[in-house]
C-alpha cells in the first residue's frame, strides 16, 4: 500500500510542481517566528517557497532544509533556490518517516498540508521529535477528518495523494502528538468543517515543543 501511495503522490505532485504555485491548507510559517541563526526544516516543502522564506528569516548564521518525496517538486525547489541565490538552504528527497536530518539538529520544524499523506504518522511524529533539539518546536498546518475515513477511501492511493483520505480524526491526531512526547501542544487556528474529496475535514495549525532536557550539574 505505501509504495502505491508514494507513486500516486509522486505522479500528482510532480505534475503540480509545474502548474501550481501554492498547495497548502494553512500558513504554518506565518505562525512559526523563525529567528536569526536558527536551523529549520519544512516537511513536504513542495516548490520550496517556505524554505526560501525560512532561509531569509534565519539569515546567514542559520539554515533551512526542505524535505519532499516527489521528484518533480525536488527539481523545481532546487531550481528556485538557485534562481533566488539562496545559499543557506538545501532540499533533500525523502519520505517523512525517515527524515534525512541528524538527531537534535533542528530548532524549528514546519509543515503545510503534508503529514496527512504519510502512511505511518506515529513514525513521522517520532522523527520530528528525534530531529528537534531539546526545547525545539514545531508549527504544522494540516487537516483532520470529521469521523473515521471509510476503509474504501483510506486504502485508495489516489484518494490519499489527493490530500484527504489519509487524514485521521482530531482525537487520533492529538494522541499521536502526545505519544511522541511533545509538550505545550497548542491549536493556533482551526477551521469549520468543510467537504474535501468524499469526506468532511477541518484545517488546523498546531504547535508543540520537544521538552527541555534537564541537565544535571551535580558534582560529587
Ligand atoms: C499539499 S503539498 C504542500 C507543498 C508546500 N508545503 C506548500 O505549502 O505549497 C504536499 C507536499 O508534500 C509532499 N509529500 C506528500 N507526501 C509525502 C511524504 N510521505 N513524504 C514526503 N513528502 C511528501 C508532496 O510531494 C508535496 O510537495
Amino acid at each position: 500500500m505505501e509504495t502505491a501511495v508514494l507513486e500516486a503522490i509522486n505522479t500528482r505532485y510532480s505534475t503540480l510542481a509545474e502548474s501550481s504555485c501554492c498547495l497548502s491548507c494553512g500558513g504554518a510559517i506565518n505562525r512559526a517566528e523563525p529567528a536569526p541563526g536558527e536551523v529549520c526544516a519544512d516537511l513536504g516543502s513542495g516548490r520550496g517557497n517556505d524554505v526560501i522564506r525560512l532561509a531569509e528569516a534565519v539569515g546567514p548564521a542559520g539554515f533551512a532544509y526542505g524535505i519532499d518525496v516527489s521528484a518533480g517538486m525536488i527539481e523545481k525547489a532546487r531550481k528556485n533556490l538557485e534562481k533566488f541565490g539562496v545559499a543557506n538552504a538545501e532540499i533533500r528527497q525523502s519520505r517523512l518517516e525517515e527524515l534525512p536530518l541528524d538527531d537534535e539538529s533542528v530548532d524549528l520544524v514546519i509543515s503545510n498540508c503534508t503529514i496527512n499523506h504519510a502512511d505511518d504518522k506515529d513514525r513521522v511524529w517520532s522523527e520530528i521529535y528525534r530531529v528537534l533539539k531539546s526545547g525545539g518546536r514545531f508549527v504544522v498546518s494540516d487537516i483532520y477528518s470529521v469521523g473515521e475515513v471509510p476503509e474504501e477511501y483510506r486504502t485508495d492511493p489516489q484518494a490519499v495523494a489527493e490530500c484527504w483520505a489519509g487524514s485521521v480524526t482530531r482525537e487520533r491526531y492529538l494522541s499521536q502528538l502526545a505519544g511522541a512526547g511533545f509538550e505545550d501542544v497548542a491549536i493556533l487556528e482551526e477551521s469549520a468543517p468543510y467537504a474535501k474529496g468524499k469526506i468532511q475535514t477541518v484545517s488546523w495549525t498546531i504547535a508543540g515543543r520537544r521538552p527541555n532536557r534537564v541537565r544535571c550539574r551535580c558534582s560529587r
